[in-house]
């Protein structure tokens, strides 16, 4: 796998030479295109030494455009990361202008671009920021983090980058095929993100899921080697590439294509926040406005879930529980309910939970448990992944369990 990595100008490109080992320890070489104002917070000797290849900074570099130029390496690269990404690349980007190496190669490629962002907290908060990282993912440009927790600049916030293996991960889960991870040869079939129910040609039942959780988990299991089915309802993230994405807008179409790869899987992960209730009845036109009250007579929309747990040979099942109280009692409850080998449940409402960047869980089976603190959706689904697949092998008793590919160590 080729990978451009750009290196912009923050405090955490002290961090890209570890960046570089986690990335070639994964088998991909790495060619780094760093900014002028990178060079003020990490040497080229450095980076020339782990990642062995000459570094590329200028435009303008007659001999090394000609050994390899701007448009060459935009096509070499089957991904182009970002890490650190400061506020000011993400601007560059979002505004098409290239007065540099690494936004030429941006403009240029067609590979997947990934951005790691790493600046203070309320640089990141900025509504200008904020409004850039929408429309990059909007783009189809993949946001990773940035991580919540203390800043170079002795405050506390989000705008950390995210740690180099976990990033290293999911950039290699970018690229599929790599035939290695816990889960090679594995297929795992996820739902993902909102239902919409109409209520006529112009209304609709839906809720305030984004479906990053979804995608961030389909990602982390790429990236442990297995072929993943990603049935997604209606959001507004970019596809990870390599995930085989389905894309529907019901409930019931949601069950269809579920059940349309169900006997494919080994593993059926339900992250979907899928309506429960649909309208009985959808008018073909709008719905006339008067001054009385009104009600919508609604009727129970499929379990998926628990439609795929109760067959007869089901893969092996988890399902999230999203509770605004007495999470662990409603989970476990639903974990027997359902028939779950797994439930993995986490508190949303009072802006927790749904349309953030991160989360905390607790997941439940029958005889344990395990917590995950507050931590990016990201590394959640990585550690989720990881002992889904654990747990998984477990309960199959299967004694030739591939390795893991551990992508939370720290050195
Ligand atoms: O019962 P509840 O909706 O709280 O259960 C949540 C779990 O069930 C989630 O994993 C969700 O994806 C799944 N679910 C489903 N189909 C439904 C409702 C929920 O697959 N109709």
């Amino acid at each position: 796998m080729n990978i451009v990595l750009g290196i912009t100008g923050g405090i955490a490109a002290y961090k890209a030479p570890d960046l570089v080992r986690r990335l070639r320890e994964r088998g991909a070489d790495v060619q780094i295109v760093m900014t002028a104002s990178a060079a003020e917070f990490v040497t080229e000797t450095a980076l020339q030494a782990v990642s062995g290849r000459p570094i590329r900074s200028n435009l303008w570099d007659k001999e090394a455009e000609a050994a390899m130029s701007h448009i060459e390496l935009a096509r070499w690269a089957d991904v182009v990361l970002i890490a650190p990404a400061t506020a000011e690349v993400m601007a560059r980007i979002v505004s098409g202008g290239a007065p540099d190496l690494l936004t030429t190669i941006c403009l240029a490629t067609e590979a997947p671009i990934a951005l790691a962002p790493a600046m203070n907290h309320v640089m990141w908060s900025n509504p200008a920021t904020q409004s850039n990282r929408e429309v990059l993912e909007q783009r189809g440009i993949h946001i990773l983090g940035p991580a919540v927790g203390s800043q170079a600049c002795g405050e506390t916030g989000a705008g950390r980058m995210l740690d180099p293996d976990t990033i290293a991960a999911t950039v290699c889960g970018l690229s599929v095929g790599k035939g290695e991870g816990a889960l090679v040869g594995k297929t795992v079939v996820i739902t993902a993100g909102p239902t919409r129910e109409a209520i006529d040609p112009v209304r609709y039942i839906t809720n305030r899921s984004s479906g990053k959780m979804g995608y961030a988990v389909a990602r982390a299991a790429a990236a442990q080697g297995a072929g993943v089915i990603l049935v997604s309802g209606p959001v507004n993230l970019p596809e990870p590439p390599g995930i085989d994405v389905h894309h529907v807008t019901t409930a019931a179409e949601m069950y269809e294509e579920a059940h349309r790869h169900i006997d494919k899987a080994d593993i059926f992960i339900a992250t979907a926040a899928v309506a429960d209730y649909r309208p009985a009845n959808v008018p073909e036109q709008k719905i006339k406005k008067n001054s009385e009250n009104t009600s919508i007579d609604l009727v129970p929309c499929p379990d998926i879930l628990a439609s795929v747990s109760t067959l007869e040979d089901p893969p092996f099942t988890v399902g999230f529980a999203a509770e605004t109280e007495n999470v662990e009692q409603y989970a476990r409850s639903k974990l027997e309910k359902k028939k779950l080998d797994m439930i993995v449940a986490n508190q949303v409402g009072h802006n927790r939970g749904f349309d953030r960047d991160d989360n905390q869980l607790s997941v439940l089976w029958k005889n344990g448990k395990k917590e995950f603190a507050e931590a990016t959706k990201i590394e959640l689904a990585r550690d989720l992944v990881e002992l889904v697949a654990e747990r998984f092998y477990a309960a199959r008793g299967a004694d030739t369990q591939p390795k893991l590919t551990i992508i939370s160590t720290s050195d």
